[in-house]
């Protein structure tokens, strides 16, 4: 998978893919992840790439011009599956948007600041709008890192067990169950003696029953769907 991220701030996204799983995916050629500043693409002398609002208002909006140069700049070279803008008012992003995304070959991502984007240029080349929850950010990028995150794990390989993904909390549509490790005693906090017991099915029951419950408490509407 590859995935393009426009963004004005390349260095807020220097951190989050060069450790721990996302850099090992990209070390075994599973995902490439590619960082364009924007800012080269503005007009002018300061390289303005935003502007105040028609109509008037605080913030200003990022402009055309420099967005769609680069994103045609970009699209000469391959096709995107989609054009993903993260807003806070997209889409919210849940575990299937994610396992559905996570199959696509090219992705580009689009991080706006201050006020946003001009419009024109969601209606004309934004294909999905992505929120990752009810809070404003002071940018798309850690929004951003968030999704190329959920969709890196995913990618076959990535992760050292094969089935680690299929456990995870939201993939079968339950949270998922504790778990526990050495010491089976710690300050006289057992392990539940189930765990120990090496009966395969029974632990998985267990586990089951564990999972419905902490979802029936803690997410009663993911049992509704
Ligand atoms: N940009 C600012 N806030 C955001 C959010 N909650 N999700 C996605 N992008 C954002």
């Amino acid at each position: 998978m590859r995935i393009d991220i426009i963004t004005v701030q390349p260095q807020l996204l220097e951190g989050p893919f060069s450790h721990s799983i996302m850099k090992r995916a990209q070390d075994k050629g599973l995902l490439e992840v590619h960082v364009h500043d924007l800012r080269p693409y503005g007009t002018g002398k300061y390289k303005q790439i935003d502007d105040y609002a028609f109509g008037g208002g605080a913030g200003m909006v990022m402009q055309m011009e420099p967005l769609v140069t680069l994103t045609e700049e970009l699209q000469a070279e391959r096709t995107y599956d989609e054009i993903i803008y993260l807003t806070p008012d997209g889409e919210q992003l849940a575990q299937s948007r994610c396992n559905g995304l996570s199959l696509r070959q090219n992705l580009l991502m689009v991080c706006g600041h201050y006020k946003g984007i001009d419009q024109r240029y969601r209606d004309h080349f934004v294909t999905l709008e992505i929120s990752i929850g009810d809070y404003v950010l002071s940018g798309g990028e850690l929004a951003a890192a968030v999704l190329v995150d959920s969709l890196g794990r995913l990618l076959p390989g990535v992760l050292g067990d094969e089935t680690s993904a299929l456990t995870d909390s939201f993939q079968d549509g339950l949270l998922a169950p504790p778990v526990y490790t050495r010491p089976k005693s710690y300050r006289g906090w057992e392990v539940p003696d189930i765990l120990l017991s090496g009966h395969e099915a029974k632990i998985e029951q267990w586990r089951y029953d564990q999972a419905m419950e902490r979802t029936k408490t803690r997410r009663p509407d993911l049992l509704e769907d």
